[in-house]
């Protein structure tokens, strides 16, 4: 079984959010041992730029974005995976801002339509991902306590 892990922390290996993601990782280790390969993307250390809403990859040079960065790598990884965990904390309830450039950016995946077929009728994907779990998000937020008038 092959895992990608997309680290969105700007801390790296130093995120919080990443031990609990190791710690998941573990667990899979120790279920499926020797047959578990992993792989981590730090987004921090990654050169992504942002999307330019040119829609060439849909359009002039369809799969393909005009923008030459890591991310086409970052797109051979997610192809490869059969699970992708989403490790990042919240930054303003959202992702920090490194990674929502990567997320826009995977804008080549999708089909320009959208199809009744595909959960809540959105874009289909461009390559076979059936049987890939890409949705596995592991976040963590500081817990305010609020105050008790
Ligand atoms: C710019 C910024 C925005 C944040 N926004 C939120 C937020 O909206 N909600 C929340 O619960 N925590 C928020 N936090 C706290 C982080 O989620 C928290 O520090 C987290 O533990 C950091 O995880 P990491 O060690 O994996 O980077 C924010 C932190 C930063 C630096």
């Amino acid at each position: 079984m092959k895992i990608l892990v997309i680290n969105g922390s700007p801390k790296g290996e130093r995120s919080n959010t990443y031990k609990l993601t190791r710690a998941f990782l573990d667990g899979i280790k120790s279920v499926h041992g020797d047959d578990t390969e992993i792989a981590v993307l730090d987004v921090n250390k990654l050169n992504i730029k942002s999307c330019l809403g040119c829609f060439a990859c849909w359009d002039k040079t369809p799969g393909r974005c005009c923008i030459s960065d890591d991310m086409q790598g970052v797109i051979e990884k997610l192809l490869w995976a059969d699970i992708t965990v989403w490790s990042f904390p919240l930054y303003y309830f959202n992702v920090p801002g490194k990674l929502k450039c990567l997320i826009d950016r995977q804008l080549p995946m999708i089909l320009p339509f959208m199809n009744t077929d595909t959960v809540g009728g959105g874009h289909p994907t461009r390559y076979d991902m059936s049987g890939k779990k890409n949705r596995h998000y592991i976040h963590l937020r500081l817990l305010h306590r609020r105050k008790q008038l």
